[in-house]
């Protein structure tokens, strides 16, 4: 059967070069040197790229290594050609002095790859945290048919009987050895145990969140996102992820036709739904960008009234595998259908519409999804945040703890509304340099912040926000104090931070004047987070030095704080925006 592209091939580009047989043999000749023919390469058939994330320093997508095996037999089954090549490396947990300045990177390597070569359409393999963002990013800038494969979450991670997931167990177990309850050993031991197989992160933190946030945006096959690694549907989705990329090809479904306002919109209402990570808030509005949409601060609160239905950690209790069993994402999203939270008519990359996807998708357990008129909890989502420190920040609701609702939210007549004395540390090695000194008299009325931590300060902007309270606190039973920053926090994490807060201090905002002993008022009713501090003094101190920020020790450091915008707009290359399409034109010789 022949088939016409509804776009030809820029492929044909390269390897029909037309009017310049010398420069169609340069393309052809090299790639014979591992056994493709030329008849394969002037078939006319679809040049299909493998943008492959996964490696011995990725090892939260190392399971790429074998999921491409299937993707490319499906590519091959399908008619199309693969090409794989590597994307710059992304991994979280071990990238100093922070995996965000590679979000960025990975994205300006993948849009020259994607350009500057025969590539028609590509598979973008995802899984740890920013992997998924960079590629969507580039996808759009390029806008050639793209489509993601997740490498899929760790198995459950079980210590003694009690689930222990990614993360979340270390946030949990330091405080536990704060207190004095655990020692080292066992810290490491409960640490070893939540990683118990290939794939990302097993909680809903960045990387379980991004993956769904891919397929909620109708960007991956239904049920890609939640398929742990090892299991063989991993491998069964790979080729048809495969299969059906090469057929996006011919269709020329390109991300343009699937990312709108309106994607992203639902994408924010399931975020909510599923107890996604912050991190999903600078990510979001980075692909809009990049896809030339605007998310606005108003667009978040739409997610905020929205209720919690999967039970997984850190807002509730279970881990990926058991959501995956119990439906994942597909259905999720088709409670949110029909429950008329999303619009269900938008397109996808199956070439139907999100609410034909998931026609058939059925809860199959309600430990794990909860019904929408039955939540976890009510009014779920992202606080959005404002006030004389800050445009934007957010708050995740969702892991507001009983102790801490008891102890700052609950005053008669003033629920949702308190007051805290700031105690303000410089970066990350400030805090634990001074976090334990009895001179700051932390107690239960404060409010730890940290700045420096934002794109430019850090530079990248850090997982820091969900500073632990000092140990004598801990010792005493005090779990969480409030806390506030110009960074972000692990996706993993159960404190339910003022973060994001942006601009930075770095960039002038308005933590730069703040000084220990400032009393904060928090309204999360009003939405407002004020400094109580006079004008004419806030006037005096903007005159003062700006705290310090850590010179650049890279040039891309450099090059990336001349260029990144702040969080509440995406922290994107600004520059980098405007190009849109890029792929449509085919370079020159
Ligand atoms: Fe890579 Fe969590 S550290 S997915
Ligand atoms: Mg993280």
């Amino acid at each position: 059967m022949t088939r016409t592209p509804v776009r030809p091939f820029r492929s044909r580009e390269w390897f029909a070069a037309p009017g310049r047989a010398d420069m169609a043999a340069l393309y052809l000749e090299r790639f014979m040197n591992y056994g493709i023919t030329p008849a394969e390469l002037t078939s006319g058939k679809p040049i299909i790229g493998i943008a492959q994330s996964g490696s011995d320093i990725a090892p939260c997508n190392r399971i790429h290594l074998e999921t491409v095996k299937r993707a490319r037999e499906g590519i091959l089954a399908a008619g199309g050609i693969p090409m794989e090549f590597p994307l710059h490396p992304i991994f979280e947990n071990c990238r100093r002095p922070t995996a965000a300045l590679d979000r960025n990177l990975a994205y300006l390597g993948l849009v020259e790859i994607l350009n500057g070569y025969p590539i028609d359409a590509v598979i973008l393999t995802t899984g740890c945290d920013k992997t998924t963002p960079s590629s969507l990013m580039a996808a759009s800038t390029v806008d050639i048919p793209a489509i993601v494969l997740s490498g899929g979450p760790m198995l459950d991670g079980w210590h003694e009987g009690e689930l222990v997931g990614s993360g979340t167990v270390i946030w949990r177990s330091r405080r536990k050895m704060a207190a004095g309850e655990i020692d080292e050993a066992e810290f490491l031991r409960r640490a070893m145990e939540s990683a118990p197989s290939s794939g990302h992160c097993n909680t809903m933190g960045t990387a379980s969140t991004m993956n769904s946030m891919a397929e909620g945006l109708g960007m991956s096959l239904p049920g890609c996102a939640m398929i742990p690694a090892p299991y063989r549907e991993r491998g069964q989705i790979a080729y048809e992820t495969g299969r059906r990329i090469v057929e996006m090809a011919y269709e020329d479904l390109r991300p343009s036709k699937i990312l709108t306002k309106q994607s992203f919109l639902n994408a924010i209402k399931l975020l909510t739904a599923i107890g996604g990570s912050t991190n999903a808030q600078p990510h979001l509005n980075a692909m809009a960008a990049h896809a030339g949409i605007t998310i606005t601060p108003e667009d978040w609160q739409t997610g905020y009234d929205l209720p919690l239905i999967v039970n997984m950690q850190p807002a509730g209790q279970y881990l990926s595998e058991r959501f995956h069993r119990a439906g994942g994402i597909p259905a999720v999203l088709k409670l949110l259908v029909d429950a008329g939270i999303l619009d269900g008519s938008v397109a996808t990359c199956t070439g139907r519409t999100m609410a034909e996807n998931v026609a058939e998708a059925r809860v199959l357990d309600a430990d794990v999804i909860f019904p929408i008129d039955k939540p976890l909890m009510e009014k779920a989502g992202f606080l959005v945040l404002t006030g004389n420190l800050f445009d934007m920040a957010i708050m995740k609701t969702s892991v507001i703890s009983e102790q801490f609702r008891a102890r700052y939210l609950s005053t008669p007549g003033q629920e949702g509304v308190f007051e805290v004395r700031a105690v303000v540390f410089d970066g990350s090695d400030d805090y634990h340099h001074r976090i334990n000194d009895p001179a700051l008299a932390i107690d239960d009325n404060c409010i730890l912040v940290i700045r420096g931590a934002g794109v430019l300060g850090w530079p990248g902007s850090a997982e820091v926000v969900n500073m632990q309270p000092p140990d004598a606190l801990l010792q005493k039973g005090i779990q969480s104090l409030p806390t506030l920053g110009d960074g972000r926090q692990s996706g993993t994490s159960d404190s339910p931070s003022i973060l994001n807060a942006s601009p930075e201090s770095a960039a002038g905002g308005g933590l730069s004047w703040l000084r220990t002993g400032d009393v904060i008022r928090i309204d999360l009713n009003q939405g407002r987070v004020d400094a109580l501090v006079e004008a004419d003094e806030i006037a005096r101190r903007k005159g003062e030095p700006a705290p310090p920020i850590p010179p650049s020790n890279t040039p891309w450091e450099e090059l990336y704080r001349e260029k990144s915008g702040q969080l509440h707009e995406g922290g994107v290359l600004e520059f980098a925006t405007k190009y849109r399409g890029t792929g449509l034109k085919v370079p020159r010789h």
